[in-house]
């Protein structure tokens, strides 16, 4: 299996356009050693032809202009995206749809059902899609049980509820139900390689920590070290729990439970916010991680999960 990562940001990207936090103008006028970050999403693969796409960044074309593996070139019009999975309805996981709109054929869509009610109701994408390549919408269930997507056939996706939040203009912001937010155990049947991938993880719940558990790599919610990052840098007076992530830091955060995996487990953290002081690559706060054996994903990044690695 090979997954590729396009966009490592949470919503906003790295820089914020108009953010001028610690990190953001540390990045802009160069005081701080970090790279530039575009928002969420990563590809999946088991042949390297093939790919599906996990979630759909504002970022989406840049991303993809930067992935050669995914513009095999074998028609006039073509990509190796053969699929499209949503594991939640945020802003900064799903408007990239509409730049896929020039696809030559409906879109396989995977979604769940609060996720595709969210996409056609208050942020209506999916209707207005349908004036375009329109969709060919497949109702994931949040329930565990295995699936197999166009593009990854070989590798079983098993859908893992957990809490997070529906996102700010849903119904159902902050009283979210099983499949708002979904996290991915990836079986790869070739290699016999699994991969946990939660971009958005609020608490750590049974299902999702027996899931991270069996992983060899697990690829989660990084958003932010401390819970009132943001409202210390004055951004914000959202805490990382009320937005539905789980901080880096504190008890029960996410180092402490990271800790807890066997020290063959690759951890890796995604969806990184502008404000989190782990993207100065020099900072002691990317120094604890690294004591931790706790990686950070950057744009481009690549994960080969194969037998016997
Ligand atoms: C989140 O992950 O909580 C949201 O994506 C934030 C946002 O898009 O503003
Ligand atoms: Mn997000
Ligand atoms: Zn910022």
């Amino acid at each position: 299996m090979k997954l590729h990562v396009l966009g490592s940001a949470a919503g906003g990207g790295f820089p914020q356009w108009n953010c001028n936090c610690r990190m953001c103008s540390g990045l802009r006028t160069g005081q701080i050693n970090a790279k530039a970050r575009t928002q969420s999403s990563i590809a999946v693969s088991d042949d390297g032809i093939d790919w599906v796409l996990f979630n759909t960044s504002p970022d989406i074309l840049q991303q993809i202009k930067a992935f050669d593996a995914g513009q095999p070139a074998r028609s006039l019009r073509d990509t190796g995206i053969k699929s499209v999975f949503l594991l939640d309805a945020q802003i900064d996981h799903t408007t990239g749809l509409l730049m896929l709109r020039e696809h030559n054929a409906p879109l396989n869509l995977y979604t769940t059902k609060p996720v595709h009610e969210d996409l056609s109701t208050g942020n209506p994408l999916l209707k207005v899609l349908d004036h375009y390549c329109g969709i060919n919408w497949f109702e994931v269930n949040p329930d565990n049980r295995a699936i197999n997507l166009p593009g990854a056939s070989n590798i079983d996706m098993h859908p893992i509820p957990l809490t997070s939040n529906a996102p700010p203009y849903s119904p159902r912001r902050d009283k979210p139900v099983p499949g708002d937010t979904l996290g991915i155990l990836m079986n790869d049947k070739s290699s016999g390689k699994k991969l946990f991938y939660a971009p958005g993880l609020g608490e750590m719940e049974e299902p999702v920590w027996d899931a991270m558990q069996q992983a060899d790599v697990v690829l989660v919610d990084g958003t932010m070290w401390t819970d009132n990052e943001m409202i210390e840098a004055g951004a914000s007076q959202k805490t990382a729990a009320s937005m539905g992530h789980l901080a880096q830091t504190g008890k029960g955060g996410m180092i402490e439970w990271l800790d807890k995996l066997p020290k063959s487990t690759r951890k890796i953290l995604i969806h990184i916010n502008n404000t989190n002081p782990i993207l100065n690559e020099d900072g002691p706060e990317r120094a604890r991680l690294k004591e931790h054996g706790i990686e950070v994903a950057e744009d481009g990044m690549q994960v080969v999960l194969e037998a016997g690695s």
